[in-house]
């Protein structure tokens, strides 16, 4: 037989069979669980057969209930299996036990049905260790009795022994052993060892087991009345280091017809077991009579018909272990025989000791990985949680994991991991514990409606991997660390009365340069003062801020058009797509602007003034470019046309038209809502960020102006002809250098001056823009000798009140510090310096500040001071849209 082989267990070293011998006599490391007995009144005791030390499983399982059998038990299941545990709760219960890691253990667990119940119905169910499933127990089958043994490497320092319910009868167990193995007994290839078979051979009813057996397997007796015994009482040599117990080896079974072989035969099938599992034979021969020098006993053994080994002749009074592994398949029809056949010269028929049948089986799921395992159940101590499912792996089986957790499952040799944690509503009360931030790899928090008290930790925002966060209803207070404004965070914190989510206590403390210009009646010396202050500060912070917002918002592209390709589109179609041009809607620095539609969607279409200097290829290039660029708050471009002299862009229409158009000076469809200029100037500057760092190759606007800021029906703001300065001059109000392109006003005089362009530019002409939705001021005023919206905005700073800047149109009714906080950035941005400008990130994260201040403004004005949500997409949309 090819795949099978032999060892010799001869000569294994003595002196580690002396160490296994004195600890094992110790009962060192032994486990012994008499389940269902009493803590209190009768553990542990000492089962009197045996010398095991017994005690209650009370302390290793959390669930379950007592009973005790009524019926006679089989001699081998008497004590200590009369009481038991049952499992009416739970579809999975689960016993733990401390192991060491690594370490080979006997693992047995003890089922006996004695009708406890009185229902004298025989339970069905599962066994599992850990995530893998090792055995399905049916009482049925073996009524009385059931015992599953294994030898097994622990993959952790906590061994999970779980019984899972698969129908309507309960679980039960009686006993639970763990007995420690020497590491390189009963060695596999892969996978542990299932016992099927353990027996010696001797005409009685007892069995063997601990302590004349170290290791505590337990050997059956075995007789067929074809056989005769032979035995001794001399001592026998024993040099193997997991050996049988001498009390076993001392007496042999032989065919009584000396003609005819020996032989074993086994139905594994009854264990239900996989097919392509590898039988593990061990058998075990010693010489017990006094042969003459002329005789000998030699025989083969023989597997289903096939020569596994021999001749073997046993050694006189000294053990010889033959292992072989045996492969799958080679049992016929589920009967495995082991015939021991005399050769020719022998003189005696063939004897047997004692043998051991294994099935190697595989537990090829990982367990959850060890530090999320002790992480979780530190949680479930610090709220002492009881869920009767939280009970085993808490990952595997997939159909048990532990509900309110999700983890990684992509192959089952990893280690799980714990990705989301879902404690809602679960009466948790105290503090958020520490031990979350322990858990790596966890994207999603939920510990929304429980009664949490104290601060939001700082970790929660240093949770690289966290997504979401809810921690909405409970009793947190205090202040929102800075470090949970990361982008990419969704965060939920409404619900708690007592939490602080303004910018004002925002931690870390900024507001003491906030807290005098709140006092809006304050002097204007303070307050010119606290604006130089705040710029100082702020450029010390710059780098901090560039980090928090280094990262442009991804392009959404939820337009109509977004993500399609571009299309070139005939002449003819533009006429036909404009019905001849009837709808006139704008006229820009490049031409005028007509209604249309394509494919039912509404689009605008610009028709180019001839004057462009390039040719198609160029324009092609350029136009090409532009389509690629996709983000939520820019235009979209559908389109061009290229016909001779036919020039045109098709965008996306956005019904709202130009930001210019609702800021009227006098009266008109004013916005007239604090919040709403707020999101529009954040929108605005999103859309720039994503020119600047966000598309590739990043660009410069180079005209920004409230004119080519459009909205949508929901007045979402949208950047407008960007990309094209370099095809085409901005017509009417260039300057009179052919390289600088820009909008008066709105034109950086730094770039005017030196025609060096940078994203810096834009940043001037978005301070300008700024200054307008904040004043509604003209921007080069023609009654006034302050002629730029900058110096009459500077004017009236000295005088040092809010309300005298602010547009009249809003009517007061707007959060002053956040008026403020906008003011500053709007003339941070407009410094003639390029240098004093901030980028466009950092202009985001300030004016999501005055958001949030405006927001809890407006909360409080509506009482509901406890309603604050917080999120990266809706603490930018203040408004219900
Ligand atoms: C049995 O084990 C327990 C601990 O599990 C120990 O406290 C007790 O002393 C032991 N009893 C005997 C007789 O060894
Ligand atoms: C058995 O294995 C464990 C873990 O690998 C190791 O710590 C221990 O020393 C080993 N014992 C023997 C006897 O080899
Ligand atoms: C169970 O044990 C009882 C008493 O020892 C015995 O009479 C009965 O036959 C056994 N049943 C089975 C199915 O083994
Ligand atoms: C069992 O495996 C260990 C490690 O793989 C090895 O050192 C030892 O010799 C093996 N023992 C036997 C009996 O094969
Ligand atoms: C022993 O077995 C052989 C072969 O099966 C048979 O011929 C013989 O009669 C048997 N002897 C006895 C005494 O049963
Ligand atoms: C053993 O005897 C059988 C028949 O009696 C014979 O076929 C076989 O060759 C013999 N084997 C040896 C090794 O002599
Ligand atoms: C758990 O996570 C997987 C992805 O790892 C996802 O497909 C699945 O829907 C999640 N399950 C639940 C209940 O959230
Ligand atoms: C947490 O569980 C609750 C109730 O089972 C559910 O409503 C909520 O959506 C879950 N949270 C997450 C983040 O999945
Ligand atoms: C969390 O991890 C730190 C560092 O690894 C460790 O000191 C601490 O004990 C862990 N806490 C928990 C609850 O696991
Ligand atoms: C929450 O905890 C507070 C303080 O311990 C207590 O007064 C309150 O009753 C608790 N609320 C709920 C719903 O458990």
């Amino acid at each position: 037989m090819e795949s099978s082989y032999l060892v010799l267990l001869l000569m294994l070293i003595a002196t580690l069979a002396i160490i296994h011998i004195v600890q094992a006599q110790d009962q060192q490391g032994f486990i012994s669980l008499d389940c269902g007995l009493s803590e209190k009144e009768q553990s542990p005791y000492i089962e009197t057969s045996t010398g095991l030390n017994f005690s209650s499983d009370a302390t290793f399982i959390q669930s379950g209930k007592t009973g005790e059998n009524k019926a006679n038990l089989a001699s081998e299941f008497k004590k200590p299996y009369r009481t038991l545990r049952y499992f009416p709760d739970g579809k999975r219960n689960c016993y733990n036990l401390n192991v060491e890691k690594g370490l080979k253990y006997l693992i047995r667990t003890v089922f006996i049905y004695g009708n406890y119940d009185g229902h004298d119905t025989s339970p069905v169910f599962d066994l599992y260790l850990g995530p893998n499933k090792w055995a399905t127990i049916d009482l049925g089958q073996r009524r009385n009795n059931t015992r599953e043994d294994i030898f097994h490497i622990a993959t952790s320092n906590l061994l999970k022994i779980c019984l899972v319910k698969t129908g309507e009868t309960t679980p039960l167990i009686s006993a639970v052993e763990l007995r420690p193995m020497p590491n390189d007994s009963y060695n596999t290839t892969s996978g542990s060892l299932r016992l099927y078979s353990c027996r010696y051979f001797k005409e009685t009813e007892s069995y063997l087991r601990y302590s004349a057996d170290i290791y505590d397997r337990i050997w059956i007796p075995k007789l067929k009345k074809e056989w005769t015994l032979i035995s001794t009482s001399s001592d026998l040599k024993i040099s193997n280091s997991f050996p049988p117990p001498k009390d076993a080896l001392k007496n042999a079974a032989t065919p009584s017809n000396a003609s005819v072989p020996l032989t074993l035969e086994w139905s594994p099938q009854s264990l239900s077991i996989n097919t392509l599992d590898y039988y593990y034979l061990y058998v075990h021969f010693a010489e017990v009579q006094d042969l003459q020098a002329n005789e000998i006993r030699e025989f083969n053994l023989v597997w289903n018909g096939q020569h596994l080994e021999g001749p073997v002749t046993p050694p006189k009074l000294e053990l010889l272990t033959v292992f072989s592994r045996l492969p799958p398949r080679t049992c016929n029809e589920g009967k495995c025989i082991l015939q021991l056949i005399s050769t020719n010269r022998s003189t005696h028929p063939p004897l047997i000791n004692a043998y051991e049948l294994y099935l190697a089986i595989q537990f090829p799921q990982s367990e959850t990985d060890e530090r999320d395992v002790n992480v979780i159940k530190s949680i479930t101590a610090s709220y002492a949680l009881s869920r009767i499912n939280w009970q085993g792996d808490p990952c595997f089986p997939q159909q048990l994991r532990w509900d309110g957790l999700n983890c990684t499952d992509a192959d089952m040799s990893i280690p799980p991991r714990i990705t989301s944690l879902n404690l809602s509503s679960s009466g948790l009360t105290g503090t958020i514990a520490s031990a979350i931030q322990n858990l790596t790899q966890l994207e999603k928090l939920d510990l929304s409606n429980n009664n949490l008290t104290g601060e939001v930790p700082e970790f929660l925002g240093n949770m690289k991997s966290l997504l979401v966060i809810n921690l909405s209803g409970n009793n947190l207070s205090g202040s929102l660390p800075q470090a949970l404004q990361r982008k990419g965070l969704k965060l939920s914190v409404q619900g708690n009365p007592e939490l602080c989510v303004s910018d004002s206590c925002r931690k870390p403390p900024k507001k003491n340069i906030f807290v005098p210009i709140v006092a809006s009646v304050a002097s204007a010396a303070i307050i010119v003062a606290m604006l130089v202050i705040y710029r100082l500060v702020k450029k010390k912070n710059s780098t901090i801020l560039q980090n928090l917002t280094q990262r442009p918002s991804a392009p959404t592209g939820n337009t109509t058009f977004a993500n399609k390709k571009s299309k070139r589109f005939k002449y003819s179609e533009v006429i036909k797509m404009t019905n001849n041009f009837q709808s006139v809607i704008g006229i820009g620095g490049f031409g005028k602007v007509y209604r249309g539609t394509v494919n039912s969607s509404e689009v605008a279409v610009k028709v180019l003034s001839q004057s462009s200097s390039q040719g198609y290829k160029e324009f092609k290039a350029e136009v090409e470019l532009l389509v690629r660029v996709h983000h939520t708050n820019l235009v979209t471009l559908v389109g061009y046309c290229y016909e001779g002299d036919h020039l045109a862009l098709i965008y996306e229409f956005l019904p709202n038209g130009d930001l210019q158009h609702h800021l009227p000076r006098r009266g008109g469809r004013s916005i007239n809502n604090w919040s709403i200029r707020l999101r529009i100037a954040l929108e605005s500057a999103q859309g720039l960020e994503y020119l600047h760092i966000g598309c590739s190759p990043p660009m410069v606007h180079r005209d920004v102006k409230t004119a080519n800021i459009l909205l949508d029906e929901n007045f979402k703001a949208k950047v407008a002809d960007f990309g094209l300065s370099r095809s085409f001059k901005s017509g009417v109000e260039c300057q009179e250098s052919t390289v600088v392109a820009g909008t008066l006003g709105y034109l950086d005089p730094e770039y005017a001056r030196s025609g060096q362009l940078s994203a810096k530019s834009d940043v001037y002409s978005f301070g300008v823009v700024l200054l307008e939705i904040i004043t509604n001021q003209p921007v080069i005023s023609q009654a006034s000798e302050d002629a730029h919206i900058r110096d009459w905005v500077d004017s009236k700073l000295s005088r040092g009140d809010i309300i005298e800047i602010m547009d009249p149109n809003l009517g007061k009714d707007y959060d002053s510090n956040s008026a403020w906080r906008a003011l500053e950035v709007a003339m941070s941005c407009a410094d003639p310096s390029s240098s004093k400008r901030p980028s466009m990130s950092q202009v985001i994260h300030e004016l999501k500040e005055c958001i949030v201040l405006e927001n809890s403004r407006v909360n409080n004005i509506q009482g509901l001071e406890s309603q604050a949500n917080i999120s990266s997409s809706t603490s930018v949309r203040p408004m219900a849209r």
